[in-house]
């Protein structure tokens, strides 16, 4: 027995090994790395644990001497491939053990070449595109020596307040959990050794989407079933996908901040999940437990983070100058500082840096390439989503003798790349504007931008915008957000279009021309009386770099608009927060059941308003349904059938459905499958997606689409444990989250 123990030691050994909470790294990485940390001072391992901004130095001579010293051993925002191949030789030639830097950058939604805000890129229900989208993002991003970068951003979001709402993927946990995935695979390419592979990073960690009120920073309160059956899904989906790293994140999450949260970071990353990558905090998150009134000072915030499970601190230096004394107080272990920088050295090892620590330096030829710019064409036009079209008003001919192109988003060419958005250039942006007029010829196009900004409160364009519109057969206006009106701490208590654009439209309106209304915005805007008076509408989110030609296809009928709403529409601020996926009460509404604030008469009696739970004034829907989008073809679905009408809880079923395309055109359909538990040991939603599928047929073609649901899907975590629970489900097969054919099953 004795003796097998020490064959097994021995062998763990060789192969290399770290035992962290839960966690055996066993990789040939992991024994390289062991190897270099065994060689290692204190300061050294220090240094590992520190990623400095560029703006941390004073000057260049600093910077060298840090890197020389393994003062730090991640740099951030440093880039170019000359000068990050200088400053790695320096890492590689000069420290004492050559161990490369890894150079880190928010590469969000593209580098030169920008995609849409990954809020669209989700409403395009096209995992595969999104891949590909971060493909391309990683390939250009490596040719400037970045390594790692922080995305995917998968919080969960039910909150359109939230400025950060525009970073994510939106409100529901099987959609964004598709799209981590293939954003994690996308950066990190098929071989992490590859010169255009990132490194990922999953944030933020966790919870920071449910911030209280969609004021950004703010305190988040989470139940563990939410925490677990919603939150958390996207980035299991990431870890299981391989992404490398994780960042902890701003908010406090019941209390416990999460770049000091060890029921997160350790008992479900690492003992739950085996996560045996890195965890970064956020920029400062360490000595934000200060502010948090977490920690008594950097001392105590370095100690907590360290204790639980954040292995590299970004941007502030409290382990830098703490770690010692910690030591020596005996706050942290000597254990927990080598996991750490094993952690940190074993995704340098993983990425091939300490093998092939530089940059091409032809690499960067790739910028912009051609093909780049198609796919982000492609994925712009995939994004938008078509909200109306009375009297088939979209598509234009493009031999439409004129139009009237009107409004502040149709020509901004900052304002289309959106947020998070730092190495995105304006000159490269093709907008509507200079796209409609290449498609049709300048003479047709009758440009009035109406309105300087979003915001601007002027009306003296006003006039001219509606000769133009008068003169014209047909209007678009280009309405929306800037782009720092969201993202980072861009936070807005209101979520209307901003200024006087929803004056000058109706203003527009009054001219009785075609009237179609383009959104360009980093949120789900409420939008029910530009709707109401417009007669199209497409949502086009922030699209990128090009926005204009993709947004110019739809119009124009090239294509026809295929996306679907990530998120839930709001008629106001006042329904926050609004997610399909809610529990029914015990007091649903219904249409029968509603009454209009305008139709209570005068004195009514107590009980006469029914006492169901809806608002007087917006009722209990949403302004438009997740899931929904209209196409310029129609589709018909019929036949929905179950493979059987039971399963037992290891068992499955097959959902199958036809969807006919009963239109005029070709389409894209993105066809969707809902499930409702109906009693559970807690209660349940109303609905969750549990499937989807982006399919395209050609007008007057059916296609039958079929799902397989396993009772593993239907699992939750009821508080005490996950599991799937017996009883009666419906399943739902549709075009959007309200509708769609029904059938029942039974879990035995
Ligand atoms: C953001 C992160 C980002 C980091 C580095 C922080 O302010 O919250 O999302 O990755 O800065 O730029």
């Amino acid at each position: 027995m004795k003796h097998s123990l020490a064959i097994l030691l021995v062998s763990l050994f060789l192969i290399g090994t770290s035992c962290k909470t839960g966690v055996t790294v066993q990789s040939e990485e992991g024994s390289r790395a062991e190897k270099m940390l065994a060689q290692m001072t204190l300061d050294e391992k220090i240094g590992q644990m520190s990623q400095l901004d560029i703006g941390y130095f004073r000057d260049p001579e600093q910077l060298k001497n840090a890197v020389r010293e393994g003062r730090c051993g991640s740099l951030l925002n440093f880039i170019g491939a000359e000068q990050v191949n200088a400053i790695q030789k320096i890492a590689v030639e000069e420290s004492r053990l050559g161990i490369p830097l890894i150079i880190g950058r928010d590469v969000i939604h593209g580098y030169r070449t920008v995609f849409p805000i990954p809020l669209g890129m989700a409403a395009s229900w096209n995992p595969e595109a999104v891949k590909k989208a971060y493909r391309i993002a990683a390939t250009e991003a490596s040719s400037q020596g970045i390594k790692w970068t922080f995305a995917p951003m998968i919080d969960i979001t039910w909150d359109p307040r939230w400025g950060r709402i525009a970073e994510g993927c939106g409100e529901d946990p099987y959609l964004a959990s598709a799209m981590a995935a293939a954003m994690v695979k996308g950066i990190q390419g098929d071989s992490l050794t590859d010169p255009t592979s990132l490194a990922a990073c999953a944030k933020h960690y966790v919870g920071y989407g449910f911030t209280e009120g969609g004021r950004d920073y703010n305190t988040t309160y989470i139940t563990e079933p939410v925490l677990r059956n919603v939150v958390l899904k996207p980035f299991k989906a990431a870890k299981d996908a391989g992404v490398l790293t994780f960042m902890s994140a701003f908010n406090d999450l019941n209390g416990v901040p999460t770049s000091a949260n060890e029921f997160t970071l350790k008992q479900i990353l690492r003992n739950e999940w085996k996560f045996d990558g890195f965890v970064v905090s956020d920029w400062g998150s360490v000595v934000e437990l200060i502010s948090h009134g977490y920690a008594v000072d950097e001392r105590d915030a370095a100690a907590k983070a360290i204790n639980a499970g954040v292995d590299m601190e970004m941007a502030s230096t409290s382990y830098f100058d703490n770690i010692k004394i910690l030591l020596e107080e005996n706050k942290i272990t000597q254990a927990q500082i080598d996991e750490a920088v094993l952690n940190i050295l074993t995704v340098k090892y993983r990425l091939g840096l300490f093998d092939n620590p530089y940059i091409n330096t032809e690499a960067e030829k790739i910028l912009l390439d051609p093909a780049f710019l198609e796919h982000s064409r492609t994925v712009a036009r995939e994004s938008a989503v078509l909200l109306k079209n009375d009297s088939k008003t979209l598509p234009l001919k493009t031999e439409i003798s004129s139009v009237a192109v009107i409004g502040p988003l149709a020509d901004a060419p900052r304002d289309q790349l959106g947020t998070w958005c730092f190495d995105g250039r304006p000159e490269n942006s093709v907008t509507p504007l200079k796209a409609i007029r290449e498609l049709l010829g300048e003479k047709k196009v009758n440009y009035v931008s109406g309105l300087r900004y979003s915001r601007d409160k002027s009306t003296a364009q006003f006039n001219a915008a509606i000769a133009a519109a008068k003169k014209s057969d047909a209007i678009i206006f280009f309405a929306g957000e800037e782009w720092i009106l969201s993202g980072e701490g861009q936070s807005r208590a209101e979520i209307d279009i901003p200024g006087v654009q929803s004056e000058l439209l109706a203003e527009l309106a009054k001219t009785g021309k075609p009237l179609i209304t383009v959104i360009m915005a980093g949120r789900p805007l409420a939008i029910g009386e530009e709707l109401g008076i417009s007669d199209a509408v497409l949502y086009a989110w922030h699209g990128g770099t090009m926005a204009g030609p993709a947004l110019a296809d739809l119009i124009f009928g090239k294509e026809s608009p295929s996306g679907k709403l990530p998120v839930t529409f709001v008629k106001g601020p006042g329904q926050i927060p609004y997610y399909y996926y809610h529990n029914n009460t015990g007091r649903p509404a219904t249409t029968q059941s509603w009454t209009h604030i305008d139709s209570i008469s005068v004195e009514n009696p107590q009980s006469s308003l029914g006492y169901k739970s809806f608002w007087l004034d917006y009722g209990y829907t949403p302004l438009l349904p997740f899931g929904f989008g209209l196409s310029y073809t129609t589709f018909e679905y019929s036949d929905l059938s179950l493979s059987a009408v039971s399963m037992n809880k290891t068992g499955s079923i097959t959902v199958k459905a036809t969807v006919a395309n009963t239109g005029e055109m070709d389409g894209v359909e993105v066809v969707q499958l809902y499930v409702r538990d109906r009693v559970g040991s807690i209660t349940r939603p109303v609905k969750e997606l549990k499937g989807f599928r982006r399919i395209n047929i050609l007008r007057g073609e059916t296609a039958v689409v079929e799902f397989t649901i396993d009772a593993a899907d239907l699992a939750f975590f009821n508080g005490k444990e996950t599991l799937t629970e017996a009883g009666q489900f419906d399943v739902w097969v549709g075009t959007n989250s309200d509708e769609g054919l029904h059938g029942e099953f039974i879990v035995e």
